[in-house]
């Protein structure tokens, strides 16, 4: 419990990795699969990910990020699709699995696949819908990463269009952020954490 809240707390955008430490492809699994236990709308998971890791694809996308220096010296760099079609391509498995576990009964799955996927008609709703889960999904990958001693930096500062082409993420699939992966330079010191909204400026209670 409070190893967890001590992981919240330190957690910081590191702007200076260690280019020379690599953070191993097993490890960055692990890190997804703990990861993909984050919640979802209907548990449609909408989210796809793709990892940056080989040196030049990485040198291609600081590029796209507008030369931020972090995502070539940063082990992997996470880039997070949200597919905003996920309650069509999805709903099935999800439904297949409730039906199984028995969450629902065979009876009522025509009903409630209609109504999950009426939700995801509408273009700005899916959209909500699929950017939302995938960011809940990338934070919990920044706090996961910290539990394994590794360092995280979630980035929006990317030309999208072209990461697209790059990337060939198709039409239908956007990217919330990337989040950059790796060591902490240990000679680097970070600025302190900088302001934070105080409870009274955020929160009403009624
Ligand atoms: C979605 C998102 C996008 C961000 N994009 C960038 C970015 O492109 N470049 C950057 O230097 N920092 C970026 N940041 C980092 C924020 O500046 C940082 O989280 C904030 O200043 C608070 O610092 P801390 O994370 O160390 O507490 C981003 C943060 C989030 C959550």
């Amino acid at each position: 419990m409070k190893e967890c809240l001590k992981l919240i707390k330190e957690r910081r955008s590191i702007t200076f990795f260690d280019p020379s430490r690599e953070v191993p492809d097993e490890l960055i699994r692990e890190i997804l699969e703990v990861s993909a236990t984050a919640p979802s709308g209907y548990n449609l998971q909408p989210w796809e990910v793709i990892v940056v890791k080989d040196r030049e694809k990485k040198r291609i996308l600081k590029e796209i990020c507008y030369n931020q220096q972090k995502v070539e010296d940063a082990s992997a760099n996470i880039v997070l699709i949200a597919n905003t079609r996920a309650g069509f391509e999805h709903v099935d498995k999800v439904l297949d699995s409730w039906v199984e576990l028995g969450y629902i009964k065979p009876e009522s799955r025509g009903q409630l696949k209609a109504q999950i996927v009426a939700g995801w008609q509408e273009p700005q709703r899916a959209f909500r819908k699929a950017v939302r889960d995938t960011a809940l999904f990338g934070m919990t990958i920044m706090i996961v990463a910290r539990a394994y001693g590794l360092e995280t930096h979630p980035m929006e500062g990317y030309d999208e269009q072209k990461l697209k082409e790059f990337l060939n993420i198709e039409e239908h699939k956007v990217v919330p952020m990337i989040v950059a992966i790796g060591y902490k330079d240990p000679s680097k010191e970070l600025l302190p954490r900088a302001y934070r909204f105080s409870f009274e400026e955020f929160v009403k209670i009624i």
